[in-house]
């Protein structure tokens, strides 16, 4: 009798914010980067995509819903990943024939983010590792998460590093072929346990220039860029991974503020120029030069992706320096929780307070979170018996 059983496997995938951008592809269609990056994942209790997979026979076509609205399967990101899965579950089905062939059934993805998408908060990266996750889990893949990466990126590059928790390279690779263009976890979540981060959500508006565009103007037209790719970011990349492995809270953020200012540099020196940073995102940075400048140290480090959000990696035992100047301009937005009454508002002497006055009105919403933990396999399935979203 032919096989009309659905097949399911869900998964919640993180999103990592990079403290080494990754900014330029030497190969569009493969997602080849000019540069290795860096990134941190971010705990799935604030951010994270909850994906299902389904595959079967009966299903006529591929399909995706993203937050309940159906998604174009056309474009070659989408394409790129369901081929290459189907050929990693072929080669199983060829080894074992008494497997089910799911390698020739159509699949449907439902998947939800908890935050809003495309708000400059990675969604791209946690919705194409979750993908990834959860085709692989549907196809019983024994594949490592570094081979799965090879596979994530082609959805979207910094996807490759929302494959692991913790603290993730995304080594460039040198191969035409992007076969070790891949990523590997430095160090776990657990390594650096009093490691949090404090976005600043400055607009949740969809963003102008999508990454994948900026980058490739930045490579057409940016002298500086090519600097940063071939000199800067190697030696970097080596240092931040020491940084990482000595647990140097100064390091980390000296080079997480440095690379950031950078990337946002290339962008200034695109033409026409791109621009990420608004006046509140500046103030941002004001704001956190002058908690280190208090502090006589790098207690703060920002860093911002291709949008105005602030992410403010910080150390817990400093939590009160940073939330306490934080607090008094943005405790009226959503995000505080019952830290609302835990931390409290704390100007240092000789701070100039004046320089948080733009995040009054320019931060909509702050996410206060840690390090988590790569994707997670839930029973929780997002796609119902008739194979549609519940
Ligand atoms: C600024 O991964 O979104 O966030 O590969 O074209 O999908 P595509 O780009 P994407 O670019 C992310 C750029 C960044 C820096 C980073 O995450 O490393």
């Amino acid at each position: 009798m032919a096989d009309s059983k659905i097949y399911t496997a869900s998964t919640t995938a993180p999103v990592n914010i990079a403290v080494i951008k990754y900014w330029g592809k030497r190969d569009t269609k493969l997602n080849l980067p000019t540069n290795s990056s860096l990134s941190v994942t971010l705990s799935q209790s604030d951010l994270r995509t909850h994906t299902s997979a389904a595959c079967s026979s009966i299903f006529t076509e591929n399909r995706l819903y993203l937050n309940r609205e159906p998604q174009d399967v056309s474009g070659a990101r989408q394409q790129a990943c369901f081929r290459e899965l189907r050929v990693l579950r072929a080669a199983l089905e060829a080894a074992d024939p008494t497997l089910p062939k799911l390698s020739t059934y159509n699949v449907h993805i439902v998947s939800e983010n908890n935050f809003p998408t495309a708000a400059g908060l990675a969604s791209s990266a946690a919705g194409f590792a979750a993908l990834v996750r959860a085709l692989a889990d549907l196809y019983c893949l024994q594949n490592t998460p570094t081979e799965l990466s090879r596979i994530a990126r082609q959805g979207s590059g910094s996807a490759c590093r929302s494959l692991f928790g913790g603290y993730v390279a995304w080594e460039q690779g040198h191969a035409a072929d992007g076969s070790d263009s891949l990523a590997v976890q430095v160090a776990p979540a657990s390594h650096w346990p009093g490691m949090r981060a404090a976005i600043l959500v400055v607009s949740a508006a969809k963003k102008d220039v999508s990454s994948t565009s900026g980058m490739q103007a930045t490579v057409a037209t940016s002298g500086l860029f090519r600097h940063r790719a071939e000199v800067v970011v190697p030696a970097r990349m080596e240092a931040m991974k020491a940084a990482i492995q000595k647990r140097n809270f100064e390091a980390f953020a000296e080079l997480t503020m440095a690379d950031s200012n950078q990337f946002h540099a290339v962008c200034l020196d695109t033409l026409p120029p791109i621009f990420y940073l608004n006046d509140v995102s500046r103030a941002a940075i004001r704001v956190v030069e002058e908690i280190n400048r208090v502090a006589g140290k790098s207690i703060a480090a920002y860093t911002f992706d291709a949008g105005p959000n602030c992410v403010i990696y910080y150390e817990q035992e400093n939590e009160a320096a940073i939330l306490g100047v934080l607090k008094p301009y943005t405790s009226g937005v959503s995000g505080w929780g019952d830290r609302r009454e835990t931390v409290h508002a704390r100007i240092p002497e000789g701070f100039n307070a004046a320089l948080c006055e733009p995040l009054k009105e320019g931060v909509s919403r702050v996410i206060l979170t840690g390090v988590g933990e790569g994707p997670v396999k839930t029973e929780e399935s997002l796609i119902g018996a008739d194979g549609l979203p519940l």
